[in-house]
């Protein structure tokens, strides 16, 4: 059988070092079958520390949240990749006030 895996990655950092390890996470479970998938904060663009998910009206949230959503509800497995920020996670980012590069 075949496990969906999410390997989720927050870093909004110009020169992120986390990227590769989920990166490499992302082949070598493939490598071995599974069904994975990257979700790259900075590239989904999550309205983070705005509303959590089950705030929102049904339907209302976002499109990007929504569609993370169902990925996450359809998911089998989830590998996290952070880095250590003053000894603990990565806090989720604030919203850009400018378009990411
Ligand atoms: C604001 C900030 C705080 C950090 N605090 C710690 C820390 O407490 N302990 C540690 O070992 N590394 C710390 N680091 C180093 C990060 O863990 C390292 O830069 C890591 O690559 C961050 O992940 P990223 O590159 O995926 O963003 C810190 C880095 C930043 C930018």
């Amino acid at each position: 059988m075949t496990d969906s895996i999410l390997v989720l990655y927050g870093s909004y950092r110009s020169d992120r070092l986390g990227i590769r390890l989920a990166n490499y996470l992302v082949t070598s479970l493939r490598q071995r079958g599974n069904d994975v998938e990257l979700i790259d904060a900075k590239a989904v663009g999550l309205p983070m520390l705005d509303r959590m998910y089950k705030e929102y009206p049904n339907g209302s949230a976002p499109s990007a949240m929504e569609q993370l959503a169902e990925k996450i509800r359809a998911a089998d497995a989830f590998v996290f990749v952070t880095g250590e920020y003053n000894w603990g996670m990565q806090p989720g980012p604030e919203k850009p006030d400018r378009p990411l590069p």
